[in-house]
């Protein structure tokens, strides 16, 4: 055989131990969410939420490439250890395949993703246990409660993942990769959330910054390029994100910890966009989307609508007092 070569099928797969004495039985789930399919294929491809997403994993790689990725999973089952290989591939364009082993058990799963209307999209899993032919009618009903329990836990994190990203397609929100290779997954400074012109503006606000909390911050606008968090840190004002630039999680509830806000998709942290030291001073910060007036006793906030210079602008990044890179603005 020249060149690499990957089987094509969940049942190709099934198919070729049939010189041996393994079996095998299936079963669906189903789900449906927001996104499109190529946010299913990034969900399954996204090796750097698994620690965070799903941090009960301890992953062992030996393989990271475009399409295939193999590792060891420590994983966890009535209090104890036990090492899973697992392989993943990305078969073609919306779908996955699977397979883990785990003492003589086989376990192989094929995840399909169809587009629905409204960046919505049903994912089928079908998952294949393959046993000893004996061995099977014992072992399936007892896997298939696992795998369906397992697939449920997995699903409470990743659910809210697809589903935002749909939120960010209807929002107007540019997502433009077309493929996630695994190992491009790593990458936390890469930036593939853009804003577009069809991103509705927020009404200006004026807000007392005697009424920002110190615990829980107050928010403006939407999570996205526009929304901004304001939280009261000691003798000071905080202005946050409220959308991330790597693959768009919503920040709102993101952990602040040292003058810092984490994702709670990979844990890229954000530091403010600027900090007011109280008591203010009258000045300005002027972002790519945002004019910040500041006065003693409250805090303008003027979005400003997209251009050419502002397309590829990050909302996230720090602006100083009297910034004005993108040009005067009018409020
Ligand atoms: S979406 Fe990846 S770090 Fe925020
Ligand atoms: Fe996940």
């Amino acid at each position: 055989m020249k060149g690499p070569w990957t089987v094509a099928s969940q049942a190709e797969f099934a198919s070729s131990f049939g010189r041996t004495n393994y079996r095998f039985k299936y079963f669906d789930l189903v789900l449906e969410s927001g996104g499109d399919p190529i946010d299913i294929i990034f969900n399954y491809k996204d090796l750097a939420h698994l620690k965070v997403v799903h941090n009960t994993f301890d992953i062992f790689y030996s393989h990271i490439s475009e399409d295939v990725q193999s590792c060891v999973v420590m994983q966890k089952l009535f209090g104890l250890n036990f090492p899973l290989t697992h392989m993943a591939l990305q078969l073609d364009e919306n779908r996955m395949f699977f397979h883990d082993s785990f003492l003589n058990i086989l376990l192989t799963s094929e995840v399909v993703a169809e587009p629905l209307p409204e960046h919505r999209v049903k994912v089928t899993t079908t998952y294949g246990i393959g046993a000893p032919r004996l061995l099977l009618p014992l072992a399936f009903p007892v896997l298939k409660w696992l795998l369906t329990r397992n697939f449920h836990v997995l699903m409470e994190g990743d659910a809210p993942m697809r589903d935002r990203r749909g939120d960010l397609r209807r929002w107007g929100m540019r997502l433009p990769r077309t493929t996630y290779p695994f190992q491009d997954t790593l990458d936390l400074r890469a930036r593939h959330v853009f804003p577009s012109d069809t991103v509705a503006l927020p009404e200006p606000a004026t807000i007392a910054l005697a009424s920002v909390p110190s615990g829980s911050p107050l928010m403006f606008g939407r999570s996205d390029n526009y929304g901004v968090q304001i939280v009261r840190r000691d003798d000071a004002i905080e202005v946050y994100p409220r959308m991330c630039p790597h693959e768009g999680a919503c920040l709102d509830q993101g952990a602040f910890k040292e003058r810092s806000l984490s994702c709670c998709w990979h844990g890229r942290r954000f530091g403010p966009i600027f900090r007011i030291e109280l008591p203010a001073q009258p000045t300005e910060f002027v972002g790519p989307f945002h004019r910040f007036i500041v006065s003693p006793a409250e805090l303008r906030i003027v979005p400003i609508a997209l251009n050419g210079s502002t397309v590829e602008a990050d909302w996230t990044a720090t602006i100083t007092p009297r910034t004005t890179m993108y040009g005067e603005r009018g409020a």
